[in-house]
């Protein structure tokens, strides 16, 4: 016995060297060359002219710089490092931020060559269902954005601003005007993208909205107490009640917005299914309610504090407001005749820039000013490159409008809805909103600031501190 056990002890420890001496290789062998790929791709990144930047801190990189003032940030980088290119760290990526008009040009013709689209993972993580690994179908754009689809918003969108009118802005009142459009924005993109008109419902999603957008390009770290945490609660709840309206709107299946949205394919010919649609609707009612509500706050704060400009806009509203019976809504013929208003709403887009830019991945390593790209790094463009740039637009401080006047700005420097392929889809949906909304609110009142010089600050988006109080002095009969 004490033989067996000896021998089959032996037999053991011979096997177990065996062992040892074949799987260890094994192991080692893939973790020495992971090691020799670092080393070489070190010192292989060594060689390479990467842009000239900083990192910051280690996780948290340049995010709180960027957030305190995306303009001055970019505008110091550019100073210090380069007016071409420079990089940062920003959302956990390392990251090139390609400047002026040149680096728009560049980026923005060479979407889907050497760039994809890229949104960060907070943003994936609190917005969209995992499962579906879906960002943004472009089918939507030329569907449900087509320019007859477009025509037939422009009364929905007047007669809710004039609900809104009656409602919320009251002759002689302060009325805060950002709070005001962002509601405004809100309840017009549930109407016009899922036929939701009861304010209740409207409510439920509107207020875990407001966590989302503080959250969604905040630092990553999903702790308690965070914001980050408390923007992944609200989009499971926002995911949760529109798959309840899209399953309804399946069964229901009538013929609007969504209903077009429930009949569309993808690109292998299947139906979205109920997910994939939720994704979608939360793309446009994120990428909608903030800027827009922001643009909104944007104009009527240049218009209350530029008298001049607005007794030009209100001469060219009045002039369409006159040529309308009692009651009848704008149609999309009045907003072709807005041209003055429109110049106007450029140019705050211009100072007030409701989005600060967008993030791509390369998809290959190239070249730009001298610069090596590695592949998989991320890219960033940003309007604060060119907007104030007195290149671009000289005394750029200055409000005026005839800046978009004949041929307007030079190419790629006036880029507030990006450009190239991957443009704001809903770039013609601003425009009509804004220009109803400037129409209902300049036929009505004069505008006066309680707080003459409030303090813009960037949360997300442009914002007046104080939610932009104004007196609305109605107009004498
Ligand atoms: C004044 C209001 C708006 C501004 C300033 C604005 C600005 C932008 C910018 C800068 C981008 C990034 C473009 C790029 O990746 O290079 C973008 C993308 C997008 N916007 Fe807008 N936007 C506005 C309103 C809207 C509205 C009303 C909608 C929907 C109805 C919308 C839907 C989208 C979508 C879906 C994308 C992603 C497009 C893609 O990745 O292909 N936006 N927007």
């Amino acid at each position: 016995m004490q033989h067996i056990l000896h021998d089959s002890r032996r037999f053991m420890k011979t096997n177990m060297v065996a062992i040892v001496a074949y799987f260890v290789p094994l192991f080692l062998l893939p973790f020495s060359l992971y090691l020799f790929s670092i080393i070489l791709r070190r010192s292989s990144d060594d060689r390479k002219k990467l842009p000239a930047g900083s990192r910051g801190w280690p996780v948290l990189g340049e995010n709180l710089k960027f957030a305190h003032s995306p303009e001055k940030f970019v505008t110091e980088k550019m100073s210090k490092h380069s007016p071409d290119i420079f990089q940062t760290s920003l959302l956990g990526e390392k990251m090139a931020t390609f400047c002026g008009a040149k680096g728009n040009k560049f980026l923005f013709s060479n979407e889907n060559k050497l760039f994809a689209s890229w949104w960060p993972q907070s943003l994936r993580k609190v917005l969209w269902f995992p499962q579906t690994n879906s960002t943004y179908n472009r089918i939507l754009h030329r569907d449900v954005l087509s320019p007859e689809a477009l025509k037939k918003f422009v009364p929905v969108m007047d007669a809710l601003a004039r609900e809104h009118m009656t409602r919320h802005w009251r002759p002689n009142t302060v009325v805060k005007v950002l709070p005001l459009s962002k509601i405004y924005t809100f309840e017009l993109a549930c109407r016009l993208f899922m036929s939701v008109v009861d304010p209740r419902r409207v409510k439920k999603i509107y207020d875990p909205f407001s966590e989302v957008t503080r959250g969604i390009l905040s630092v990553p770290v999903d702790l308690p107490g965070t914001a980050y945490r408390r923007a992944i609660r609200a989009g499971g709840f926002i995911r949760a009640e529109l798959m309840r309206i899209v399953e309804q709107r399946r069964k229901e299946m009538q013929r609007d917005f969504l209903s077009k949205m429930v009949m569309l394919r993808d690109e292998d010919g299947d139906f979205l299914n109920e997910k994939k649609i939720c994704n979608e609707i939360i793309v446009m009612l994120l990428a909608s309610y903030d800027t827009t509500s922001s643009a909104i706050t944007g104009v009527i704060n240049h218009l209350a504090q530029f008298p001049h400009i607005y007794n030009e806009v209100f001469k060219e509203q009045m002039a369409i407001a006159e040529s309308k019976g009692p009651g009848e809504l704008l149609t999309w013929d009045d907003i072709e005749k807005m041209k003055y208003s429109w110049n106007v709403a450029r140019e705050s887009l211009r100072l007030m820039p409701p989005a600060v830019g967008a993030f791509r991945e390369a998809t290959t390593e190239f070249t730009y000013a001298g610069f090596t790209i590695p592949k998989g790094w991320k890219t960033f463009w940003t309007v604060h490159s060119t907007h104030k740039n007195p290149d671009c637009f000289p005394e750029p401080e200055r409000f005026d409008p005839s800046r978009f006047e004949g041929s307007g700005p030079a190419p790629y420097t006036f880029v507030p809805f990006g450009g190239g392929p991957r443009m704001c889809p809903g770039k013609e949906y601003a425009r009509l909103e804004l220009l109803v909304m400037m129409h209902n609110v300049v036929t009505r009142f004069r505008l006066e600031k309680t707080i003459p010089n409030e303090k813009i600050v960037y949360h997300a988006t442009s914002t007046p501190v104080h939610g932009l109080p104004l007196r609305l002095h109605p107009h004498q009969k």
